[in-house]
């Protein structure tokens, strides 16, 4: 008696993830924006019908009067997502369908922000299919997109493709009254020459993040100059916001957390009366100010690096340390808002976690008020 033929067909949980992953790609193959929208929004609805992702947070409301200043500058919103590191789609789909979610939450603001900022490590390997890729996905974004570059995107053809796609790795901006600065903070010394490192090997060694091999990342002479100029002409009462890939100080240098001619970046800062830095690279919520400067880290989409051996600035609220079973937990996407005077209150979406917010108030304050409230799940 064949008792398989009564077993009715059962499409197991694997079988349907990897049918759906077989459409994403499918469709991400030959797309125009609109068929990527629809490949996009197709799997993200798969995916909750699998129960392969939690729902989607919804922001918390940002507690920020938007009244305008006794100049009658307006405050204003911008997003900010970071650190995606796809790899090509054959070895890594679940960094895009990451990338793909942080797009899509951006996408569902309401009001859209004004722009979106994107922090840097776009690719793993910084191959051309890798950068292809992400551009492409970053694509179907709703409002303006400003990208800096990452250490990932850049030490294989050395920011050639970047370049082709997304123009000047430094450059400034203004937007309603705030001075904006991009910086490449990921120069390093050549370490590959005198060693006869192929490409592949260059960028291999940049992404290890424990090394002795690769120098210290830095801004470097010729672009603090380039700074020196840009701010030369902007008067010390323009609120300055200034993005590097990794912090502008020194956290840990083993794993690069850590930029190395940091204090001649900050000296250049410190005449204005309201500076901050947002940096991605280090993958978790993390706050600091030196002096006249508040700085802040952005969560990225790929995973959550935890906190350096020797510990966190002062002022670092501590997120929780992920559930390792639990591929989306400890990342996350956020939105800035610019106050009035341009301090900025970020608000970390934690994906599968309540939002952080970490307010200009209280760095101001020196820590004493509005302490950000850690998030309340289980940490592991
Ligand atoms: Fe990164
Ligand atoms: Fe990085």
């Amino acid at each position: 008696m064949n008792h398989t033929a009564k077993i009715p067909h059962i499409k197991s949980v694997e079988t349907r993830h990897l049918e759906e992953r077989e459409t994403l790609f499918r469709g991400l193959h030959s797309l125009d924006r609109r068929s990527f929208l629809k490949v996009s929004t197709g799997a993200a609805a798969a995916a909750v019908a699998a129960g392969v992702s939690n729902h989607f947070h919804s922001f918390l409301p940002v507690n920020v009067a938007y009244a305008a200043d006794s100049a009658g500058a307006p405050g204003f919103t911008f997003a900010y997502i970071s650190d995606s590191h796809l790899y090509v789609k054959q070895t890594n789909e679940r960094f895009v369908r990451q990338l793909l979610r942080a797009v899509d939450d951006v996408n569902k603001l309401d009001p859209q922000p004004d722009f979106v900022f994107f922090g840097g490590d776009l690719a793993q390997l910084g191959r051309k299919e890798e950068l292809d890729l992400g551009a492409q996905i970053l694509k179907s974004l709703k409002a303006p997109l400003h990208m800096m570059v990452g250490e990932h995107d850049w030490f294989f053809d050395m920011g050639h493709r970047w370049n082709e796609l997304f123009g000047a790795q430094t450059y400034s901006f203004d937007h309603k009254g705030v001075h904006f600065v991009v910086l490449m903070s990921v120069q390093e010394k050549d370490f590959w020459s005198a060693r006869g490192m192929s490409p592949a090997e260059r960028m291999h060694t940049v992404a290890g993040l424990d090394n002795a091999v690769q120098s210290a990342f830095e801004v470097g002479a010729a672009q603090r100059e380039w700074l020196r100029k840009d701010l030369e002409k902007v008067p010390t009462s323009t609120p300055l916001i200034v993005f590097s890939h990794s912090p502008l100080y020194k956290l840990y240098r083993p794993w690069n957390f850590w930029t190395d001619d940091a204090e001649d970046v900050q000296a250049l800062l410190q005449r204005f009366d309201r500076v901050t830095v947002l940096h991605g690279h280090t993958h978790q919520v993390l706050t600091n100010r030196i002096g006249n400067i508040q700085f802040h880290g952005m969560l990225s989409t790929a995973w959550p690096w935890p906190y350096a051996p020797q510990g966190m600035p002062a002022l670092t609220v501590q997120m929780n340390r992920p559930n390792p079973f639990d591929s989306n937990d400890g990342l996350g996407d956020g939105t800035i808002a610019v106050h009035p005077d341009g301090l900025v209150d970020m608000l970390y979406g934690l994906w599968n976690r309540d939002p952080m917010q970490v307010k200009a108030s209280y760095l101001s304050s020196g820590g004493k008020s509005d302490i950000p409230v850690a998030p309340t799940l289980a940490s592991y």
